[in-house]
């Protein structure tokens, strides 16, 4: 758990800041001292999350944005920057994943899911990018650099982009992210920037209530599959975030850490067929 302050000074961008693991990951910076802009299509959402740090006596802004549109993204940016923000975090969670299965994918639904979940965070990452390699220049003249601020990216991947588990299109767009996210830690480094992702199992948001209406018992029977025996929580994901984009990961970039209660770490049922339940 970070301290009060771990991010005291920090300014962080959550995008999909007003869903349900964005908003805990926008609260949690906040609570850690973060000033937090909350950024999200669903400009209420956004608003509640960004009322709901303040009332904490928290530091937020909610900023209605589409992430897929390359000006909207730009306006953010440089609003920051026109005055005189410094950038510290950006973390990309926005995203989105059509149930709609392959065979009958459209080309357009395709498209809708890779723009959404894995162009946006290349719009967003490279619009931020000026103000990040600010802060690191910043950073590294205030000889901070080596043990203590280090500007970065964290992206909510997921553990789709890591192995088959459905949603062609939403999964391609998902180890597209991931890639991209070792090119730019290895293209950034030297200039002080680090990018991380997270790869969360199956979490219990919003994102779900379609399939839990029609089926109600869901949840409880992905359960029985985590070797964790539980769903994740928005909190596992950001108190994974936090550490990524905290000081004590200044020397990680390029990685993805899978926040997957070891969903991903083999494979149970075929440890049964084969041994049995000896
Ligand atoms: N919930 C899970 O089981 C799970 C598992 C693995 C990964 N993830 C990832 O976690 C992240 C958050 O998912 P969640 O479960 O909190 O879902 P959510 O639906 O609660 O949050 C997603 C948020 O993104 C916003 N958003 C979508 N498209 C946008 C756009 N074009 N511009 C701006 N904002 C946009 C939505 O308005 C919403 O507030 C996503 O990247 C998702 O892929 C979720």
């Amino acid at each position: 758990m970070a301290d009060q302050d771990t991010f005291a000074g920090y300014r962080v961008v959550v995008t999909g800041g007003g869903g349900g693991i964005g908003g805990e990951i926008s609260r949690r910076f906040a609570a850690a001292g973060a000033e937090v802009t909350v950024a999200d299509l669903n400009a209420e959402a956004a608003r509640q999350v960004a009322q709901d740090i303040t009332a904490r006596g928290g530091s937020a802004a909610a900023w209605p944005v589409d992430v897929t549109d390359q000006d909207a993204v730009g306006r953010l940016f440089a609003t920051l920057g026109e005055s005189g923000q410094t950038l510290d975090v950006l973390v990309n969670c926005a995203a989105r994943a059509s149930d709609v299965p392959f065979d009958r994918l459209p080309a357009a639904e395709f498209d809708r899911d890779v723009t959404a979940t894995l162009t946006s965070a290349f719009l967003c990452i490279q619009a931020a990018l000026p103000l990040l390699l600010r802060s690191a220049r910043e950073a590294r003249e205030a000889r901070e650099a080596r043990d203590a601020r280090s500007p970065n990216v964290v992206s909510v991947a997921s553990v789709n982009g890591l192995a088959a588990f459905g949603n062609e299109a939403y999964s391609a767009a998902k180890a597209g992210l991931i890639n991209l996210t070792r090119n730019l830690a290895v293209r950034y480094g030297p200039a002080g920037v680090r990018f991380n992702a997270v790869a969360p199992g199956t979490v219990q948001t919003p994102i779900w209530e379609q399939r839990l209406a029609a089926r109600p018992d869901l949840l409880e029977r992905i359960e029985g599959l985590y070797p964790l025996r539980r769903v994740g929580t928005p909190g596992d994901v950001a108190a994974a975030c936090l550490f990524l984009a905290s000081p004590g990961a200044s020397w990680i970039t390029g990685q993805t850490l899978a926040v997957d209660g070891g969903v991903t770490a083999g494979h149970s049922d075929l440890i049964q067929a084969i041994f049995g339940d000896a």
